[in-house]
């Protein structure tokens, strides 16, 4: 693959296998399966490894890993690998539709992308409904029809196919406004046009073939001769259990069909006139389910290899290792993490790592980082982006658009993803490894547990954790999350917010099958492309989407802080605050136990340089931030790259000096003897490692780990002190 000047910056890094597994998290004594795919030449060897840090950058904390499972195959034999195909684009699939010789086929379409390629609509064993740029067409075995007429994207089309003596298309654009009409065009008729029978499918010819970029809407096939009686063999109601991967059929044959790779549902149709936003208000303007070539929520590769837990296994960060050899040299490598919790019934660590896995979802396969732009340059940096850069066809992160330009509103983990590794880009998972290194450098027990196992299990999953430490950016919550958090939180919890810009996006899984993830990004905030109108409920749940602050459960509710600015030019340190009350000062004091005098913390790091960077939040009252919590520190004399966040401007301005450009180091207590500590920096934990560990920031978290450690509850300022 090369670039315009005929450059290809993925040469000279080598990915001989890829893979993912599922479940991504599991219990001690439970199985993992690891799903891989070959891509090159050599042997490959496999072990488990704990990871403790994956920043294997010059100035980073290493590559830090240990084995706990070698020679899961025999080295001299090596593990067998074979080719497994990545194939993108969504469909419906009815199995076992009848031969219908006479009568017709009619639909409502909305092409996304056309082009001189021909897009499969509808197909039926050697009938194919199809479009592109120059009209429509029907393809049987023994004849074809085409209608020539200009096809436009975005616009709705009623296409209606005749079947059996008379077969014909006719196609009736309908008008963009009121300065056009609706126009219908006919082409002649034939004859023989007919439904073979057998598996059909809308908006593909087969997986992988032919796919549509578009909407579909209320497909039917009535039978019937010319004149005579005719039947409604089959009625799609798209708008019919909007959340699920199925299409019904409302007819009274009920060829009920289902939906592969998740196209978007809970999306406008052709009726949609602005009059309701939610589908559930009046479904019928929502009967429309747009498909994409490029969606891809599921692999569906099989099992390489199972690896059962063992039971005393300690619940931990681990990947498979694969190392790929040639000649007796190591040639590339892979990892695919997953996540162990505590076996049923043992023993809990009283600290618990909160893996933020919707993060990793929401960002997975970003390709942020080669788009020459703010946030990346053409370079390629390691051997996972350049597989990402080389490989499309293994599917887009939240933050990226379809080929149609629609924004990507779901994500998997049901196939690999190359950023959800050690040794990429210290962003996301493997910023978040800089709080397991600390951690283990601390020589400090934990467990850890997902984002996805919170979701599924509320607050039981963290009840009995004294302490939860989040990741660097734990941005994506469902509702269930929130609140399980917070209800964990309201009996007496701790939570040390390790990070920046976290609880801002409210997502949803998908019913079913929580590998899947849904975004909606609504009105407002800091957005990688914007949901369109009509469309900011979740097809998962129903449930407006959009920021959390929006929603009226801001972060700094929960946490004391949120998101107040980004920029990617640099970090910088944050000052202790001046003139704190005594009592303030007796609340944190423990935090400030044998911190140096310095002027100021953390004007160091592996993430820009300084402790406060990246994305910031701050302490806001009018926000929800509690009046009662303690802000410890705040930074200050950021680069002019640090902007404030864009929800926050009613209308621009000319950017002067901010002071709500910051990030608030904050202490609070909860009621229930319970207290949060929250950094306001993405960047912080790229600072604890300074100077092996020796520096005021590992000192303030390590003071902030070991009170909250103790079980003394932290009692409300204001409240009698027990004695
Ligand atoms: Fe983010």
């Amino acid at each position: 693959m090369t670039d315009r000047s005929g450059h290809n910056p993925a040469a000279g890094f080598r990915k001989d296998v890829v893979g993912y597994c599922d479940p991504l998290s599991v219990r001690a004594g439970e199985t993992v399966h690891f799903k891989l795919s070959r891509y090159g030449e050599g042997v490959i060897t496999a072990d488990v490894v704990r990871l403790s840090s994956g920043d294997d950058r010059p100035h980073g904390t290493g590559l830090i890993e240990e084995i706990v499972a070698a020679d899961l195959v025999p080295r001299d034999v090596g593990l067998e690998v074979s080719h497994q195909p990545l194939r993108p684009g969504s469909y419906a699939l009815v199995k076992d539709f009848p031969p219908v010789a006479s009568g017709s086929l009619q639909l409502y379409c909305q092409p996304t992308l056309v082009d001189a390629r021909r897009q499969t609509l509808v197909c039926n064993g050697t009938l194919l409904l199809q479009v592109s740029a120059l009209g429509f067409y029907a393809v049987w075995a023994t004849g074809e029809l085409f209608l020539d007429t200009a096809v436009v994207s975005q616009r709705w089309y009623k296409v209606r196919l005749t079947l059996g003596v008379d077969s014909r298309l006719e196609v009736t654009r309908y008008a963009a406004g009121r300065a056009e009409t609706d126009r219908t065009d006919q082409t002649e008729p034939t004859t023989g046009c007919s439904f073979p029978g057998g598996d059909l499918y809308f908006a593909a010819s087969a997986p992988g073939e032919g796919h549509f970029n578009g909407r579909l809407e209320a497909p039917m096939v009535v039978a019937g001769e010319p004149g005579g009686s005719t039947e409604v063999v089959a009625h799609w109601d798209f708008a019919a259990d909007i959340p699920a991967q199925t299409v019904t059929d409302i007819s009274a044959n009920a060829y009920h069909g289902r939906l592969f790779q998740n196209p978007t549902r809970g999306v406008c149709g052709h009726l949609w006139d602005g009059s309701v936003q939610a589908y559930a208000q009046r479904p019928a303007h929502y009967g429309a389910i747009h498909f994409h070539a490029d969606d891809f929520t599921d692999a569906g590769w099989h099992n390489t290899l199972s690896w059962q837990t063992p039971r005393n296994l300690s619940s931990g960060q681990y990947a498979l290792k694969l190392l790929v050899w040639a000649e007796g040299e190591i040639v590339s490598d892979e990892y695919v993490p997953f996540f162990v919790r505590p076996g049923q019934g043992q023993r809990r660590n009283k600290v618990a790592y909160l893996v933020p896995t919707a993060t990793y979802l929401a960002y997975a396969n970003q390709r942020l980082a080669f788009v020459p732009g703010p946030f990346g340059s053409r370079r390629l940096h390691h051997a996972n982006d350049a597989f990402l850069f080389a490989h499309k066809e293994v599917g887009f992160s939240m933050y990226e658009y379809h080929a149609d330009g629609s924004g990507v509103h779901y994500s998997s983990r049901l196939r690999p993803i190359l950023n959800m590794k050690p040794k990429t880009g210290t962003w996301a998972f493997n910023a978040d490894t800089h709080i397991t290194a600390w951690l283990d450098q601390r020589g400090e027990p934990f467990d850890v547990l997902t984002d996805e196992d919170l979701h599924l299990e509320g607050a039981a999953a963290l009840a009995g954790y004294r302490v939860v430490i989040t990741g660097t950016h734990p941005e994506y919550y469902s509702t269930r999350m929130r609140n399980g958090l917070s209800d964990w939180l309201g009996r007496g919890g701790r939570l040390m917010y390790m990070g920046g810009n976290g609880f801002y996006w409210r997502v949803a899984f998908q019913p079913d099958n929580p590998a899947i993830m849904e975004v909606r990004r609504a009105e407002d905030g800091t957005r990688a492309w914007i949901a369109r109108p009509g469309e900011y409920y979740h097809q998962f749940g129903g449930e407006y989407g959009g920021l959390w602050r929006r929603l009226g459960k801001p972060p700094n509710e929960l946490v004391g802080i949120g998101f107040a600015a980004q920029g990617f030019d640099g970090g910088t340190y944050y000052r202790p605050a001046a003139g704190l009350s005594s009592d303030a000062y007796a609340r944190i004091a423990f935090i400030l136990q044998g911190i140096s005098n310095a002027e100021v913390w953390g004007n160091y790091g592996s993430q820009g340089g300084g402790a406060a960077g990246e994305e910031l939040d701050r302490w806001d009252a009018e926000l929800g931030s509690p009046a009662h919590a303690v802000i410890i520190a705040s930074s200050e004399n950021h680069k002019p790259g640090m902007l404030r966040v864009k929800e926050e401007f009613h209308m621009m301005e000319p950017l002067g000096e901010d002071p709500k450009v910051r990030a608030d180091m904050v202490f609070f207590e909860v009621p229930g003897g319970g207290a949060v500590f929250s950094t306001g920096s993405i960047s912080y934990a790229g600072s604890l490692a300074h100077a092996g560990y020796t520096n005021d920031i590992a000192t303030i978290t390590n003071n902030v780990l070991s009170r909250f450690l103790d079980a003394t509850p932290f009692p409300m300022p204001g409240d009698p002190v027990q004695v």
